[in-house]
Parts: structure tokens; sequence; C-alpha cells
């Protein structure tokens, strides 16, 4: 039986493309994580006991501790990341430059020595900086605007570097921005629902024209089950789009997310715009279904009415993270 490393699994998307893979896939299922501040164990407490998913707490610098989880595993998704753009430019880049770059370099170097069937790459649309041409193919230059950025693409360019200096299973994966059930509220669309579920205005950047190209985390888990299974030489050395291919702007989201909560429209404030602010992101979907054969099933409408009923379910998940944060700035 295949058995899967899955880095980050504490996190937002690693944790529900974990569930995906014990509910829809006979795999087993290792993941290692650090539980940085972004880390939480509650994002897997109810599989916790599964028979098929093991949790190792460790980091992916750890390069002994690396080489020994690689030589159990037949296939490794690499998504462990530093992945908040604004505290990459307001609380430095060395975390990201390490976990981001350099992790993804052990954990390389690791399948030189003991060889894996695949490893595919967590990247980020990021990576593209604000869209040249819509949609954005994966031949769109890169031009990140923010240090998160940045060292995605340097991660997205070492996986493509080790493919082609050392012909490894290597395949690149660029998701467009997720959004669904645990995502930290310090991103954008769980940060909107849990200030409308709290009666708080919904603080917008800018005037809010800024769009992204939404992807409901449970389409994305799909994606990447599909880019384990495809044969391996039609996606070894490929970067493959993972999109929706429809863009919606952040004031859009904010006026969604108090209608489905039947909040006032006027509960908003704009503070000022983002650093590093990325105009316009909106993804080809066209290799993704080629390639694997995949498409985003699910319509914004209808992962955004999923996500606010998850988030008002499971006010003690949000609420404890936001005690946490600040408890940490005011010690
Ligand atoms: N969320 C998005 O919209 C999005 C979009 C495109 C790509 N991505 C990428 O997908 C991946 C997952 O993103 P996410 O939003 O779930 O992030 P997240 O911040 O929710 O989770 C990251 C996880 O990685 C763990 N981690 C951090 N540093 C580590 C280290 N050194 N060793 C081991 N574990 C470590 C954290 O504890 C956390 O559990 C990242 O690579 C991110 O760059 C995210």
């Amino acid at each position: 039986m295949k058995r899967v490393l899955v880095t980050g699994g504490a996190g937002f998307i690693s944790s529900n493309f974990i569930r995906h893979l014990l509910e829809f896939t006979p795999y087993e299922v290792v993941t290692l994580d650090a539980l940085t501040y972004a880390g939480n164990l509650e994002n897997l407490a109810d599989v916790m006991s599964h028979e098929r998913l093991s949790f190792v707490h460790g980091d992916i610098r750890d390069a002994a501790l690396v080489r020994e989880l690689v030589e159990g595993v037949d296939v490794i998704v690499n998504a462990a990341a530093e992945s908040h753009v604004e505290k990459s430019i307001e609380h430095g880049a060395s975390e990201f430059v390490t976990t981001n770059v350099e992790g993804t370099q052990i954990l390389l170097d690791a399948i030189r020595v003991t060889p894996v069937e695949r490893f595919i790459l967590i990247s980020s649309s990021e990576v593209y900086g604000t869209a040249e041409a819509a949609p954005m193919d994966e031949e769109h230059p890169l031009n990140p605007r923010s240090p998160y950025a940045a060292t995605k693409a340097g991660a997205d360019r070492l996986a493509y570097a080790y493919w082609t200096t050392y012909d490894l299973p290597i395949v690149i994966v660029r998701p467009f921005n997720n959004y669904g059930p645990r995502q930290h509220p310090e991103k954008v669309v769980p940060r909107f629902i849990t200030q409308a579920l709290a009666d708080e205005p919904l603080t917008i950047h800018g005037d809010g024209h800024a769009s992204r190209d939404w992807l409901y985390v449970l389409d994305d888990a799909e994606a990447i089950e599909r880019t384990i299974e495809a044969p391996i030489e039609q996606v070894a050395g490929e970067v493959i789009n993972v999109a929706s291919g429809v863009d919606i702007s952040i004031a859009d989201i904010a006026t969604m997310v108090l209608d489905v909560l039947g909040k006032p429209r006027d509960l908003t404030c704009n503070v000022p715009e983002r650093l590093g602010q990325v105009d316009r992101h909106i993804g080809s979907v066209d290799k993704a279904q080629a390639l694997l054969g995949w498409q985003a099933r699910t319509s914004f409408a209808e992962g955004l009415e999923r996500t606010v009923a998850w988030y008002r379910d499971n006010e003690a998940w949000w609420r404890a993270i936001l005690a946490r944060e600040t408890r940490a700035l005011s010690s």
C-alpha cells in the first residue's frame, strides 16, 4: 500500500488534504509538522487515532529526521511552509527562507539518497505576481511581490532544478487562493467571517479592488490526489496550476460574507493598502484539466456558504486562536 508523507499536516490545506486521503483512498499517511503558530493539532483531532495516519512532531529543516521519514514512504507532498504574506512583510523573511526554501532543499536532497515514486511540491500562484494576462497560465513570468512569494518561487524553481538535473520524479503544483474550514483567521476569508460573526467591521485593505482566483480547499485536495495518481511520465517536471478560473474581488467577498450572515452591508472599514499587494489573479485551468482530468467543482457561493457554516459551528476553534494571539501580543 502506498505510504504518503504530507508535510504541514496540522495546517489548513494539509489537514483537509489528509482527511480527504483517509476518506477516499486506501493510502497510509505520515505527517510531519513543526507545530508553529499556524499548526493546530485540533485540525486533525477527529482523525488523529485513524489506523492509517501517523503524526510526527518535527521540522522539515531537520535533515536527519527527514531522511529517516523519507525511507519509509513512496510519495511526498511538501506543503509545510510559513504561509502568511503580511507576516513575511512585517516581521521579517528569515523563517520564510529557511522553512520554504531550505526545508524544500532538505527534502529534495533526501530523495536523492532514497528515491521515492514521486515528490509533489505545493508551490503557490503568488509566485506569478500581478497578472500580466488573464487567465494566467503556467508560462506566465514569475514576478513575486512579497518575501513570502519570493521564497515560494525559490522552492518552486529549486524543485524544477532537481527534476532537470537529477531526473527525479518531481511535480510542481501551484494552487490559487484556497479558502474553507480550518483556515487560520489571519487569512482574508476567515478574517471576514470571524469579524462578521463577532459583529465587528470587516477590514478591507485599500478599496478592495484586488481580486483573486478562489479555490475551495477540498477541490484542491482532489487535485493533489489526482497528482499522486496521474501517470508519472505525464506529470514529472511539470508545473500545474490549480485554479477555479474565476476571480472575485476582496470587496465583493466582504459583501457576500455579510449577505450570507444577514449582516448590514456597511459593516466594513477600509484600512491602508497592503504592501506587496497583487492586483489581480486568475488562473488558467487548461493544464490541470489536460494532465490530471481535474477541474474545480465548487462554486464560490457554495464554498463560501459551507465555510461560513463551519466557522459558525466551530466558534471555540477560532476564538481559541484569537485568544492565543492576544496573549502572545501582550506578553
Ligand atoms: N492557503 C492558500 O491559499 C495557499 C495557496 C497556494 C499555496 N499555498 C501553499 O500551501 C501550503 C499550505 O498552506 P496553508 O495555508 O495550509 O498553510 P498553514 O500556515 O495553514 O500551514 C502550514 C503548516 O506547516 C507547518 N510548518 C511550518 N513550518 C514548518 C517546518 N519548518 N517544518 C514542519 N512544519 C512546518 C505549520 O506548523 C503548519 O501546520 C503552503 O506551502 C502554502 O505556501 C497555500
